[in-house]
């Protein structure tokens, strides 16, 4: 009932309906591991994922009394929680270490620095990731921790990031939820019924120059810690102009309800636009933007207090997957990180690009990433 089909030509976790829980981490391969054993761990992961996503433990050996636990156990007696574990490989995976530089797509280009960057490098980058999600956090939590106890001696945890509530619909049957700004995040989003969109703007098509990826997509992560106690502080009309939206409907500004087309040219009686110029909808919308359309699917994360300043280290973890972030999400950072008005209350503190490899056949002994070896 709560289980979401681990196999198929795409893999789960991108546009299937987004969870409430987060899950994501980001590997290194160790010094030394050849091709061949990054290969196994490939193998080994996707078997014990597609067990963790049917709600099974990740090994179905008994354990040995004189061994460790095949499976640490937290999530023994839960339910699958509609778990999805969907996995990416990063440009650094592309140096000379596996002989694999010739099976770089293009579109897997490091994303620029941008403006107002202030990247925390240990938070981003890698050479694998593992984005598990699901209903409970426990659940997602558990898929993680056992991946990484399978790629011991062969990967080491990165940078890990917990993410509570999701910032996105992806599903037209889910209500839109709220940012920690508390605006309603996801109303334009590309939804999972949209399959033509999903076409057009997510899925690799035959047109890529590595067969591999095709049925794939690629993801961009970033971390934006969000500048809490000082929007706190500012007017509601203020907020809402920022945005370009109402704060309690959702609707744009000029407009009834949450779903109705953004007035993008309209124009008050004083003439100014009613959209504001600097509006978050407005300079990221695919209408001013030749069209580019990302599919979002982040998070809300909060990770304690910031000890420098004593403020609350809160914010968004973006995450949004496209055919090519080349013409997908970089140009539209660009132009957002030179005039957004959020700027003024957010910081871009981490970012991480992968490559997602397209599904997983339940036949055939097919692994992740397969058609890369
Ligand atoms: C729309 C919040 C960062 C791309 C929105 C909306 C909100 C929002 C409330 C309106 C509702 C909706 O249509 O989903 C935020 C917050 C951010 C953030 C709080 C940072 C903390 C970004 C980034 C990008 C982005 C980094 C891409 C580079 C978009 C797009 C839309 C959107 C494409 C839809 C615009 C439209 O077509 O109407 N965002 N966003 N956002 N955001 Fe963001």
């Amino acid at each position: 009932r709560d289980v979401v089909a681990f196999h198929g030509p795409q893999q789960a976790g991108v546009s299937t309906a987004a969870q409430d829980r987060l899950a994501f981490a980001a590997f290194d391969v160790s010094a030394g591991v050849t091709r061949d054993e990054l290969r196994d761990l490939l193998r080994i992961w996707t078997d014990a994922a597609s067990r963790m996503a049917a709600g099974e433990p990740v090994s179905d050996v008994e354990s040995a009394p004189q061994s460790p636990p095949r499976d640490t156990g937290e999530a023994l007696g839960l339910s699958a929680a509609n778990l999805t574990i969907t996995f990416g490989v990063g440009p650094s995976l592309f140096d000379d270490r596996f002989g694999l530089s010739a099976r770089r797509p293009a579109a897997l280009a490091d994303i620029p620095a941008m403006p107002r960057d202030e990247l925390e490098p240990d938070r981003g980058g890698g050479d694998l990731c593992i984005q598990a999600c699901a209903d409970d956090p426990q659940v997602a939590f558990h898929a993680v921790r056992n991946l990484r106890r399978l790629a011991q001696g062969t990967a080491v945890l990165r940078w890990f990031q917990l993410g509570f509530g999701r910032t996105s619909t992806t599903s037209s049957a889910q209500q839109t939820p709220r940012n920690l700004m508390g605006f309603k995040d996801g109303t334009n989003n590309i939804k999972r019924e949209d399959t033509k969109s999903l076409a057009t703007h997510v899925w690799v098509g035959p047109d890529t120059d590595q067969a591999w990826m095709r049925g794939g997509t690629y993801v961009v992560t970033r971390r934006i810690r969000m500048l809490l106690e000082a929007w706190d502080r500012d007017f509601l009309a203020d907020q809402e102009d920022v945005f370009g939206r109402r704060k309690d409907t959702g609707a744009p500004l000029g407009a009834e309800t949450e779903f109705d087309p953004v007035p993008l040219a309209a124009k008050g009686e004083d003439g100014a636009q009613v959209i504001p110029a600097d509006a978050h909808i407005r300079l990221a919308a695919p209408a001013t933007n030749g069209g580019i359309t990302l599919l979002r699917r982040g998070y809300s994360y909060t990770d304690g207090v910031d000890q420098q300043t004593g403020q609350l280290d809160a914010g968004l973890f973006f995450i949004a997957f496209q055919r090519d972030p080349r013409t997908g999400f970089v140009p539209v950072q660009r132009r957002l990180a030179q005039s957004d008005a959020l700027n003024e209350y957010i910081r871009h503190t981490s970012s991480a690009l992968f490559a997602v490899p397209p599904g997983v056949s339940a036949t055939g002994g097919d692994y992740w990433a397969r058609g890369l070896f």
